[in-house]
Order: C-alpha cells, then structure tokens, then sequence
C-alpha cells in the first residue's frame, strides 16, 4: 500500500509517498481502506522534530473508511461498513489503515466529514472533562475557532455551559454561530471577557497556546481553573494543567457523537481537501494558521 511517511526532520520537503506492507488487524481491530483522513498541527509538529524522536515515522492517527478486515474477536462491525475512529499504531495517511478505536459514520456525514473528527472532539471532550464543564458553568475558550476549538465550544453548549470564546477578527461571526460569544484576541482581552461576564468565568480552556494562561487563571480565579492542551512551557510555569493524549484519552466520544450531529447540534467544517500526493502542501497551508476547519486527505 502506498503511505505518507517521512525519514528526516525538516519542512514539507521531507514528506514522501512509500510503499509499505499491507497491515493486518490484531485483535479488537478492524483494517479500512481509507477514504480520508485528517491532517493535524502534531503532523508539522512531529514533521519537523519537535514530538516523537524516531525515523522513519508514518503519519496520521484517524480515519474514515470502509472496513475489509477484522481482528479476531471483533463484533458489531463488519466488512463493508462505514466506520471512523482512531490508530494508535500505523500512520492513517495511507491506502490502508488498523483502527483501534472505530464508530460507525453518522448518517450525515461523507468520508471527509468523519475523518475530520476523531482528533478533535476527542482532544475537547477529554479537555472539558478535566476542567469538570458541567450545565450552569462559563468557559472562556482561547483559540474558539479551530478546529479542537470549534468543538469544545459546541460540546460545552451541549452539557449546559454558558462559553464565551476567542477569535481573529474575521471569525468572529463564525464562533457566534457555533453558540459561544466571541470576543477578539490580544490586548485588552480581559476587558472584552469582563464587559460579558463581569464577574469572571468559571473556567478557562486554553486551545491557542498563545501564551496567555496568566490571563486566563486572572479571569477563571485560578490555575485549577485551566486547562491548555497546547502551551506546555506555560503550564509548567504557571501550575497549569496540561492536557495531553497519552493517557486517559476520551475516546468514548466517537461513538457518541452521531447524536449530536444527526441532530445538526454539532458542525466541524472540512475545509479544504487534499489528494494523498499534496499531503506537503496540506502542511504549508496548515502551518500559516489561516485555516478555518479542518484539512483532510482524500485516499483512493
Ligand atoms: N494536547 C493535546 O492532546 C492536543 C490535541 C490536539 C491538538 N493539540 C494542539 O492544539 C492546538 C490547536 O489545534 P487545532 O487542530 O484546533 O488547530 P487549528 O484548527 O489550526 O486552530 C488554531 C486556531 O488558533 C487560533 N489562534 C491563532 N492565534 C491565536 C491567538 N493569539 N489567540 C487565540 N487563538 C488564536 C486561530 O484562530 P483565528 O483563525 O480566529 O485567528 C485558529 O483557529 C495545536 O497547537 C495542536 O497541536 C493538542
């Protein structure tokens, strides 16, 4: 099967289309051809050394597809079905992938629109739970219009939460519509939180890692009161919890999040998709930032 993989750290360069073995399914998985998968922020992360240490490295960890094979022991998905999920072994940017963790595809959905999901609702869903986001509670989300961030937006609404939500100018009316109340980035942000919940929020969600946790422990009353899953050195410096995926990941969520979008009560937009052979350019456009929703490679 072809794959992505890459055998050095550098730019978008470095990424190469291989041929691997086919991989088969242990038990409790089931093997896809893949359809689509999603490409994320680790991926240039991880692309360009800052993550995972070892060469070569396949990429991608989730998927939609229809799956050709199952692991012993499986039940309740057969070949032939639309799932999506997780891998936690080989690289999902591939013509064939083993899910580890999978879910039928919601009945609205195609391919992309799956495989743009498993990362980001799992990734908000474990976020909210850490940061205990219950009905009646205010959550300032900082970085409201990405793609974890568009999540645990619509995923707060949907367990009560008042969410107050920040963005770039330009999509502003973009985090209205998911429900949250948006207010700007950069200076002066506390004013802005404050002329909406003057007296502070409950809890703060740290998407961006822009550097701002000082301000969001000001607001929430506390670094208890935070989570950033994606500002390490400003958690270690300011006894803010950091969320990672290595441990305790929510993956639950995939099996029932159908619900809430067959119900049009949650939206991630694809926004752009890409064949497997502009996969460097899927991590150009990524990494500028500029990107409302989610990039997705089509396979096959
Ligand atoms: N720890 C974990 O388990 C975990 C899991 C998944 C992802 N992550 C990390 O979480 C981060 C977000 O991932 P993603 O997939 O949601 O990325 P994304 O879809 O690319 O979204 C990034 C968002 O950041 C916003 N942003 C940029 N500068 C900002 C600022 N100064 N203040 C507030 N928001 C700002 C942008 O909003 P505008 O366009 O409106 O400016 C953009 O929508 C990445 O660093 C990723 O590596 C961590």
């Amino acid at each position: 099967m072809r794959a992505i993989r890459f055998s050095r750290f550098g730019g978008p360069e470095v990424l190469e289309i291989v041929e691997l073995p086919d991989p088969h399914p242990g038990p409790g998985r089931v093997r896809i051809t893949v359809r689509a998968a999603g490409v994320n922020p680790s991926d240039w992360k991880k692309r360009a050394g800052l993550m995972d240490q070892q060469l070569p490295q396949a990429m991608g960890y989730e998927a939609a597809g229809v799956v050709d094979e199952v692991g012993e022991g499986v039940t309740g998905v057969s070949v032939g079905d639309r799932v999506f999920g997780f891998a936690d072994e080989e690289g999902t940017q591939a013509e064939l992938a083993v899910l580890s963790h999978y879910a039928p595809i919601p009945s609205s959905l195609d391919f992309a629109g799956a495989a743009a999901l498993p990362a980001a609702i799992e990734t908000a869903t474990r976020a909210l739970d850490q940061l205990g986001v219950t009905d009646g509670v205010t959550l300032l989300v900082n970085g409201a219009s990405g793609s974890v961030g568009s999540a645990a937006v619509q995923l707060a609404l949907a367990r009560g939460a008042r969410v107050i939500g920040t963005a770039g100018l330009a999509n502003q009316e973009y985090v209205r519509s998911l429900g949250a109340e948006p207010v700007t980035y950069g200076e002066g942000l506390l004013d802005r939180v404050r002329a909406l919940a003057p007296g502070g929020v409950d809890l703060a969600l740290d998407v961006a890692g822009s550097g701002v946790l000082p301000e969001l422990i000001e607001i929430a009353g506390g670094a208890a009161h935070v989570v950033t899953i994606a500002d390490f050195a400003g958690a270690q410096e300011h006894g803010v919890r950091f969320s990672r995926g290595d441990s305790g990941r929510a993956l639950h969520v995939i099996g029932q999040i159908g619900d809430l979008i067959d119900s049009g009560r949650f939206v991630l937009p694809v926004a752009r998709t890409f064949p497997l052979t502009e996969i460097a350019e899927a991590h150009r456009l990524g990494e500028q930032g500029v990107v409302r929703g989610k990039l997705v490679l089509l396979v096959g």
